[in-house]
Order: structure tokens, then sequence, then C-alpha cells
């Protein structure tokens, strides 16, 4: 079996949806990568890669400085499709003509295929609903090209050179509202391109280990456990490969969610099933010591993350001679750090980042060619508990940003307790299925209440739940109310310390998910 898979090669020309087509590309077993437009033409070819798809961009093929790219991309026999600006662009560099239309399209279009033979289209309905975002169009096709489909107001929304192997369409498969784009990026992938589909997450573990090994050798490497879903993913992953090598380290800061300490030792300590080295180091109380009467959001992140670098070097150091360092890293990190930059760390990616002055050889990053929810998948292939690899993203601060103000022992007490409740009700009521975060914050509020005959003066708790794709915007979820009582009631009932519980309804913007 070669450990090279087949490949497509997404060009990026700004458009805001590149990810996306690269994630529904791999949603048809086919490996992908995004690379910029500017890519040299050398590099591709040496790349073999199966097809090219041009993606979407803000700016005209005429206007100044415009990102072009060169005709030879049409000529190596390899073949392209032109997603929107990609589209244009195919038609300009090859001749045609791209101009302003006289009627911007935007949303959701019905498209008219004119020529059902198309490989594109030959499994899409005849008229079709596509989302368009464009002021250019096509007004003039390129010599040998002919028109595939049209809208009301874009006369060449898709075209075609059949014998060049050369395609394109000005709306956007890759997003969900075009409602066959699916079947019409299967059909690029699988009948334009001849890819047989070998991007599969059973063979991608396979052949990672392999890599790794050869890579590794006798080496040790040491890896930071989180918790999270990525650094549990890449432990797994390195430890199949290299076994007692491996020495995971989990600094518990005493921020955690309920449990959480004791969940992933279950699973990575000695009773657990990998067989691997793992360090749990208890720094609860020189966390919370460092954080003492701190109420600054950045400076409690500045404090927890600098702590998190100390703790970790000096268990770098007690380990001894370590050669590799592991690190969760996934794609949208490389894609959003400059394509290709590997050598970024981000500080939202691990708590605070990294240290990068001790001294190891390497960095490895098991899974910095996987989407989420691929890395998921691995775990799931390499049998890590659903509670693990399932679960909403966890900030490196931890309770630190969802503690208002100053972090006491006894705040996180409240804060851990009302928020395994609140979890543990909304799984119950199966309302987690479309939130993509959802949590409860400590405000630094008291209030007075009564509970018996007696007059209180307690913290309010604050529920958060959101539903997001991207974390860079959210919307506030409507949790049923009956759950939302049942948690209240526990809450105020369980947690010492709590009289009052409120939601937040906010969406961000204004508001950002943490609180902090
Ligand atoms: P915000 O609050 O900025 O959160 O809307 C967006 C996403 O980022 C996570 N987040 C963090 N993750 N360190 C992290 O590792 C941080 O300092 C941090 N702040 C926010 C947050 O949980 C959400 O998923």
């Amino acid at each position: 079996m070669s450990d090279k898979n087949e490949i497509v090669l997404v060009l990026d020309f700004g458009g805001q949806y590149n990810q996306l087509i690269a994630r529904r590309v791999r949603e048809c077993s086919v490996y992908c990568e995004v690379h910029p437009g500017t890519m040299d033409i050398a590099k591709i070819k040496a790349m073999a890669p199966k097809g090219i798809i041009l993606t979407g961009g803000p700016q005209s093929v005429y206007g100044d400085g415009a990102m072009l790219c060169s005709p030879e991309l049409m000529n190596l026999g390899i073949p392209v499709l032109g997603i929107c600006y990609g589209s244009q662009l195919m038609a300009h560099v090859l001749g045609g003509e791209v101009k302003p239309a006289p009627k911007s399209e935007y949303g959701r279009t019905n498209v008219h295929i004119d020529e059902p033979s198309s490989k594109l289209f030959h499994d899409v309905n005849s008229d079709t609903i596509c989302w368009m975002s464009h002021t250019d169009y096509i007004s003039k096709l390129p010599q040998g090209f002919i028109k595939t489909a049209s809208s009301a107001d874009c006369p060449n929304a898709a075209m075609e050179d059949e014998s060049r192997n050369l395609y394109a369409v000005q709306f956007h498969p890759e997003v969900m509202h075009t409602e066959e784009g699916r079947k019409m990026l299967q059909a690029f992938v699988y009948d334009v391109c001849g890819c047989s589909g070998d991007w599969k997450m059973d063979s991608f573990v396979e052949k990672t280990v392999r890599s790794l090994r050869t890579k590794i050798g006798h080496g040790k490497a040491l890896c930071a456990l989180s918790g999270g879903v990525d650094s549990s993913v890449a432990a797994v992953l390195m430890s199949k490969a290299i076994g007692r090598q491996l020495t995971c380290v989990f600094v518990d800061h005493g921020l955690l969610r309920k449990n959480e300490g004791d969940e992933v030792a279950a699973v990575f300590g000695p009773d657990g099933p990998y067989d691997v080295n793992f360090v749990r180091i208890d720094a609860r109380e020189r966390f919370l010591k460092k954080l003492e009467g701190v109420t600054d959001p950045e400076q409690k992140r500045k404090i927890i993350g600098g702590e998190f670098i100390h703790v970790f070097e000096d268990a770098a150091k007690k380990i001894g001679h370590v050669d590799y360092l592991v690190q969760g890293t996934i794609y949208p990190d490389v894609i959003e750090s400059g394509l290709g930059n590997s050598a970024k760390i981000k500080s939202h990616h691990n708590v605070g980042g990294l240290p990068d002055h001790v001294d190891f050889k390497e960095i490895v990053e098991p899974l910095r060619m996987l989407f989420k929810d691929e890395v998921r998948s691995v775990g799931r292939e390499l049998g890590i508990p659903g509670y693990l690899v399932d679960r909403q993203p966890f900030p490196g601060p931890g309770l630190g940003i969802r503690i208002i103000g100053d972090v006491t022992e006894e705040k996180v007490r409240i804060v851990q307790e009302a928020d395994a409740i609140y979890r543990e009700e909304v799984e119950k009521a199966g309302a987690q299925k479309d939130l993509g975060q959802y949590f409860a914050a400590l405000t630094n509020m008291r209030s007075v209440g009564v509970m018996g005959d007696g007059r209180t003066y307690d913290y309010a708790i604050v529920l958060r739940a959101v539903k997001t794709s991207d974390f860079m915007t959210a919307e506030s979820a409507q949790l049923p109310w009956d759950v939302l009582q049942t948690v209240t009631s526990r809450i105020v009932n369980e947690v010492k310390g709590v009289n009052r519980v409120l939601y937040d309804c906010t969406g961000k913007p204004p508001a950002t998910i943490e609180f902090e």
C-alpha cells in the first residue's frame, strides 16, 4: 500500500469558503490541501494532484493588483474547477471576458442546467437552487468552452471545455445552500479527476503510525495533554506508534471542569487502556496563589498561560532528554496561521503557547492536516471514549475566564458544581446536539434572596448556550424552558453559595462566547 494519498489541490484566492471547499472534498473521501493561489507551477507539478480547484475571492480579475494565475495552470493536463472568482479567473486567463454584471446576484438562486450531459451535472436536477455571491460575471466564454448552466441574471453560470477537463461554476457548490453542491463536487473529483476515494480515517491511522515510527525511531517524545479533543487524539496516536517512548504531561491547574482531571487520568493513567507514561501534575495551589486578587481578564490569561509554561518546563527537565514535542495542531490552525507556516503556535490552541526554548529537536504535529471532524473520527477509530472525543471546546485558561473578577477556591467549586449540573441536565434532555458550546459561569454579582425563612446574599450563576459553527459569530440557543427550570432548581438547591440563576440571551457579536 502506498503511503501517499491521491490529492486534490485547492488554490486559495482569498475566498471566505476556502476551508469549506477542502472539507467538502475530504467528505468525498479524497485528500485535499489548501495552498495560496500564487503557488509555483513547478511545485504544483511536483505534487501531481488529481485535480485543482480555484476558490472564490473578493477581487475583480480586471482590477488593479488582482491575484491572477498563469494560463499554464490550465494546460497541465490536470482537471481544473473554477468556483466564483476562480471561474472568472479561468475565463480571463484563457481569453474570455469578465465584466461587472448588470445585476449582482446574492443568495439562493435558481440555476438552470443547460447541458444535462455535463459530467459535473449529470446527476443534478434540471433546475437547482444554488448559492450565488458575485458582482462580476463571465460575459464571453473563452474559445473551446460551452455554457452548461445559466440563471436569470447570469447567462454563463457554468461553463466547460470537456476536452481539456476545464470546468467552472459561478455559484458556490461547497455551501449547504447549494442544494446539490455535494453531488457536483463529488462528480468533479470522481468522474472528472478519476479519484478512487482513498482518504479514510482507518488508513490514516495506519499510515501515520508507520511514518511516526520511522521518524522517531528510539527517540523520546513529550506531549502536553489538556484533555481536549486534539491533544488527546494526538497522544493516543503517538502512543500507538511509540508506546512508552512517549510521556504525556497533564497539568491540573485547578481550573478544570468537575472531575475532568480524574477523567483524563482514567484514560491515560496507569489503569487506562494506553501504554504511555502519564504524569499528572497537581499545580492547583500554585495557580490559585498566582491569581490571588487578580481581576483583569487579560492579566488572568497571561498568568495562567505563563505559569503553565513554567510547570511544563519543570516537568520536561525532570523527565530528562526529550527529542520531540508533540502538539495537537489541526488544519484550520495551519491554514489560519498563513498556509503552511508550521512553526507558529497559536495561543488559543494550547494553554498560552508552549515553551519554544526547551531543548527539543523537533515539534511533531500528527494531526496538522486534519479538520476537527476528521480528528474526531480518528479518535473514534483509536477507541477513545466518546466523552473525550465529542466534547465541546474548553478554553486553555479554563474556569479562570468563567469566573468574572478574582478567582478563589470557593468560586471555582461553585462554578464547577453548577456547570456539572447544567451539562448533565442538557445531555439528559438530548438538547446538546445543536449546541456549539454550553457552560455555566459565575458572575461577580451577589444579590438578596430568600431560602426557607431566611435572607440570603449569594452569587448569581449565569448559563450560556450558543449555536455556532466557526466560533467567530454565535447565536444564543433557545434551550427548552423545562430544562432551564430543572437546572435552576438543582443549582440553587445543590450548590452552596448560589441563590439566583440567569440565562444569557446575547449573541456574538456584541458579546463574546466566554465572559472574559
Ligand atoms: P470568545 O469568548 O472569544 O471565544 O467568543 C471563542 C472561542 O475561543 C475559546 N476561547 C479560548 N480558548 N484560550 C483558549 O484556548 C483562551 O484564552 C480563550 N478565550 C476564548 C472559547 O471557549 C470559544 O470556543
